[in-house]
């Protein structure tokens, strides 16, 4: 779907979403990646209030959203030619830069951090939205702080419905989201830290995503580093996240089959997301069989509805056929791999 931002009643929305950030309040909006729990960067009381929402520890960083046009020198302190390429490579899209923090912006955004993490959506309300923000501020820049608009640990939102269901406990009053229709890309951006370019040390992938590790390489001429021990935090990259309620496994077939017939029985129905309905399919009407797309990013941008539809569904166990262990699979690989690390 693509929304059209310029509808009467999308422009009424867009100018008192925007005059809420203006006030220190939150606003949900759709993203390609996932949507984001949004609140004015520069102000530390709305950011608190990102915080509160989510029951996220307060040293965790929230990525600044800019407009295309923002002015980058205004939110970084330093911008290192690695950033340029990538930028011009790849915004508007699904690339966070981590980059040292301009001195007047306010540390709660970086959570206490020296860096600031800036991203340049590609979603048409998110821009929307970004523009009309910036245009209130004085000094014509403004950027949006936004997590993904869920509960800390739990399955990023990929529709507006899945952010009201995440926080019923906040009425349209204190929340207002912005509906955009079903995210394109489906998990969250990519991550690359440039915050000690300064200090030698070269990019560092932080989050695998949409935009991959081969093709940073082909625009820097050396592939991102995985993380080492002084790389910034990522929450995302604790062990277990992106979690379903339900407990999950990935599992090669032969141990799937074996885990379905030593689980499903009419009290313990399990759910089987496969690339093929194997032809043997053991334990007939206690395992609903379900077939995913056996391209990467058709199946990152179905994933987390299905986390959520499987999760309403009362199952006892949620199985997923590993996926090829290969550069293409990375990201998908990363986001099932820490939803099952949540249970083993
Ligand atoms: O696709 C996305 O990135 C979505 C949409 C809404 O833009 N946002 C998102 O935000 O996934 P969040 O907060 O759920 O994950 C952002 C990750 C966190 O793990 C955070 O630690 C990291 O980015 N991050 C943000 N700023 C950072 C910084 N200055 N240094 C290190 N990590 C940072
Ligand atoms: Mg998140």
């Amino acid at each position: 779907m693509t929304a059209n931002v310029s509808s009467p009643d999308m422009s009424a929305l867009l100018a008192e979403a925007a005059q809420r950030l203006m006030e220190g309040r939150l606003v949900a909006f759709p993203t390609e990646t996932v949507y984001g729990l949004g609140a004015d960067a520069e102000n530390p009381l709305a950011i608190a209030r990102i915080y509160a929402a989510k029951g996220r520890p307060s040293n965790h960083p929230v990525i600044v959203h800019v407009a295309p046009e923002a002015d980058i020198t205004y939110w970084a302190a330093s911008i290192p030619p690695e950033a340029r390429a990538l930028m011009q490579a790849f915004w508007p899209g699904p690339l966070t830069l981590i980059l040292p923090r301009a001195q007047h912006i306010p540390a709660e955004v970086s959570g206490g951090h020296g860096s600031v993490g800036l991203r340049c959506p590609s979603h048409p309300v998110a821009q929307a939205l970004l523009r009309q923000f910036a245009s209130l501020k004085p000094n014509g820049q403004g950027g949006v702080a936004a997590p993904s608009a869920n509960k800390f640990g739990q399955v990023s939102p990929t529709h507006a419905a899945h952010v009201r269901a995440e926080f019923p406990e906040l009425s349209t009053a204190a929340l207002m989201i912005l509906e955009g229709g079903p995210s394109q890309v489906g998990i969250e951006s990519t991550i690359v830290d440039l915050s000690r370019i300064d200090q030698g040390i070269g990019p560092v992938l932080l989050r695998p995503g949409h935009v991959t590790a081969a093709q940073i390489a082909d625009v820097l001429g050396i592939a991102p580093a995985r993380p080492d021990v002084g790389a910034p935090q990522v929450s995302g990259s604790l062990k277990a996240h992106y979690a379903p309620r339900t407990p999950l496994s990935v599992l090669a077939m032969d141990d799937l089959l074996r885990a379905v017939d030593a689980t499903a029985d009419p009290i313990h129905r399990v759910a089987a997301v496969v690339f093929n309905v194997p032809v043997a399919a053991a334990n007939g009407g206690n395992v609903d069989w379900l077939v995913c797309a056996n391209k990467p990013d058709a199946y990152a941008r179905e994933l987390y509805a299905l986390l959520r539809r499987l999760d309403d569904q009362g199952y006892a166990r949620i199985l997923f056929e590993q996926p090829p262990r290969n550069a293409q699979w990375q990201a998908v690989n990363d986001r099932i791999g820490r939803a099952a690390a949540a249970f083993s």
